[in-house]
C-alpha cells in the first residue's frame, strides 16, 4: 500500500519520531513508518517504500547521521528527487503538459531533532544541506510541528484545511474597521479593570490585522510596548499607518504551523521584551484548528501577574426578537461557510485554556446589544456583521451550496431589515465571549 510520506529515522529516537508520526496520522497523512511497515527487515520493502511515497521526511540527530540504513534511504531518495526535477525541466522546455502534471517533484524535508555535533552537520549538509529544514526545538508540540510538516509539504486535506479568510483583502478592511469599532466598545472597560493591576502593560496581539483595532481598545491607557502577529500583512497599509514609530513591532508568523514560537523569542530578544503582560487574541482562534496546542504554546511568554484576554464569537449565543428568516438565514448562511471558521468557538474556549494549562479562567462578558448603542455605533454594528457588502465568502467557500443560494433572498431583504434594526424594531443580542486567564 503506497503511502504519502516515507519517514527516514534512527531507531535511537523513537522517543520523538513516535509522537511526531503519531500527530501526522492524525491529520490524516498516511506515513511509511519501517517500524510499521517492514519491521526493518527488508532492504526491498524499503525501496518500494520511496519509491511510492510523495514526501520524504528524513529526521535528522548524531544517530541518523552515523546510520547506514539511513544514509542509503537518503541517497535513494535524493536520486529520485533528482530525477522528478529533471523529468520536469525537461517536460517544461517541451511543453509537455502530460509530464508536468503526473511526475510532481518529489519533496525532501529535513527534520534536526537536537543539536548535531560540527562533524555529523557536515555530513548531514552534503545531501541535506540544499533543503529547507524545519527543526524541533522550534515547535511547542509535536501536532505543531505536524502542522509545519505538512505546510512545507502543501498537504491540504479535510483534517487539516484551513479557513480560507484573509484579512488584507480591502473590503474586509472596511468591515474589520466596522467590526473594531463595536469590539472596542465591549472589550475597553475589561482592560481598564485589569490593566489598574498592570502598570505600563507590554502586550502580545496575535492576529493583530492591522494593529489598529487593538491599540484602540487600549486609548487612553499607556502601553509599555505593543508587538502585533501575524500570518500576513498588507505592506503597503503597514507603511502608511506606522512609518517611523518605534513603539509598535510587527511580526509574520502562522500559528497554525507553530512559526510564532521562534518569531517571538526573537523580536522579544530585539526589543529587550521579557514576557507580555497582556496577550490579546481577538476573533483569530475561530480561524485555528487546533486551538489548544496554540494557546499552550502562548503560555511560556505570559508574565506571573498578566492576562491571556480572547474576545470571540458564538453564534448560538446571538439572540434576535422578533425572529425572522432574515436573521435565522444570517446564520445559516455563516455556518455554510468556510471562510469563516468555527462559528461557535466562544463556549469551547474555557475549556481549550483549561486543557493548555492556564488557571482564574473567567467569562467577563458574552453579549452585546443593540439597544445599548448609540447610532454611529450602531451603524458600525450593523456593518461588521449584518450587510451583505462587506461579506468577502465566494461560491466556493461554501460547504453547502443550497445555504450560499440563500444569499440572495438575504440580500433582498437586507434594506428592509437594516431600517427596522436603526429603529429599534428588531433587539439584537449578539454572541460575542470576553475571557481572560492566567498562567
Ligand atoms: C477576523 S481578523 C481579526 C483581526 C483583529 N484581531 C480584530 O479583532 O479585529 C483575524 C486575523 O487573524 C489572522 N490569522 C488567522 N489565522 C492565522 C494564523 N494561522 N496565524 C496567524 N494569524 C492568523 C488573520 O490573518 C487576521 O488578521
Amino acid at each position: 500500500m503506497s503511502r504519502e510520506i516515507f519517514i527516514s529515522f534512527s531507531n535511537r529516537d523513537r522517543a520523538k519520531t513516535d509522537k511526531i508520526v503519531d500527530a501526522l496520522e492524525k491529520l490524516g497523512v498516511s506515513c511509511w513508518y519501517q517500524i510499521n511497515d517492514s519491521k526493518g527487515k527488508f532492504a526491498h520493502e524499503i525501496s518500494q517504500g520511496i519509491k511510492e511515497s510523495k514526501y520524504f521526511i528524513a529526521f535528522v540527530s548524531n544517530s541518523s547521521v552515523e546510520s547506514v540504513i539511513v544514509q542509503n534511504e537518503i541517497y535513494e531518495a535524493v536520486d529520485k528527487h533528482t530525477d522528478s526535477k529533471i523529468a520536469r525541466k525537461r517536460a517544461a522546455k517541451e511543453g509537455d503538459a502530460e509530464v508536468l502534471a503526473n511526475v510532481p517533484e518529489y519533496k525532501i524535508l529535513p527534520v534536526e531533532l537536537e543539536p548535531l555535533d560540527e562533524e555529523n552537520k557536515q555530513e548531514a549538509n552534503i545531501f541535506l544541506g540544499i533543503f529547507n529544514w524545519l527543526f524541533y526545538s522550534d515547535y511547542d508540540s509535536e501536532m505543531l510541528l505536524a502542522m509545519a510538516i505538512c505546510k512545507q509539504f502543501g498537504i491540504q486535506n479535510d483534517a487539516i484545511r484551513e479557513s480560507s479568510y484573509s484579512a488584507i483583502i480591502p473590503l474586509e478592511q472596511q468591515r474589520l474597521g466596522y467590526q473594531s469599532r463595536i469590539l472596542a466598545l465591549q472589550m475597553h472597560p475589561v482592560l481598564e479593570k485589569l490593566c489598574t493591576e498592570l502598570e505600563q502593560p507590554i502586550v502580545l496581539d496575535v492576529g493583530c490585522a492591522d494593529g489598529t483595532a487593538t491599540l484602540a481598545k487600549f486609548e487612553g491607557i499607556p502601553l509599555g510596548d505593543y508587538v502585533g502577529l501575524d500570518r500576513e500583512f498588507d505592506d503597503e497599509r503597514m507603511k502608511t499607518l506606522y512609518e517611523g514609530r518605534d513603539d509598535v513591532a510587527f511580526v509574520r508568523a502562522d500559528l497554525a504551523a507553530g512559526e510564532h514560537v521562534a518569531v517571538l523569542k526573537d523580536i522579544m530578544r530585539r526589543r529587550g521584551i521579557v514576557a507580555f503582560d497582556i496577550i490579546h487574541i481577538s476573533f483569530v482562534m475561530l480561524h485555528i484548528m487546533d486551538c489548544v496546542s496554540v494557546l499552550r504554546s502562548l503560555k511560556q511568554f505570559l508574565t506571573p501577574e498578566g492576562y491571556l484576554v480572547i474576545q470571540d464569537i458564538d453564534d448560538d449565543q446571538t439572540l434576535v426578537y422578533p425572529e425572522s428568516r432574515f436573521f435565522s438565514d444570517w446564520k445559516l448562511i455563516w455556518d455554510g461557510s468556510s471562510e469563516t471558521g468555527d462559528r461557535r468557538v466562544g463556549r469551547k474556549l474555557p475549556i481549550y485554556l483549561k486543557n493548555a494549562g492556564y488557571r482564574n479562567i473567567r467569562l467577563q462578558n458574552n453579549s452585546l446589544d443593540s439597544f445599548s448603542l448609540g447610532e454611529e455605533d450602531k451603524k458600525a454594528f450593523w456593518d461588521a456583521l449584518y450587510n451583505p457588502k462587506y461579506w468577502i465568502a465566494s461560491e466556493e467557500d461554501f460547504v453547502d451550496y443550497d445555504t450560499y443560494l440563500k444569499l440572495d433572498k438575504y440580500r433582498a431583504d437586507h434594506q428592509k431589515s437594516h431600517e427596522q434594526f436603526m429603529n429599534n424594531e428588531v433587539f439584537v443580542n449578539q454572541g460575542i465571549f470576553i475571557i481572560t486567564a492566567q498562567v
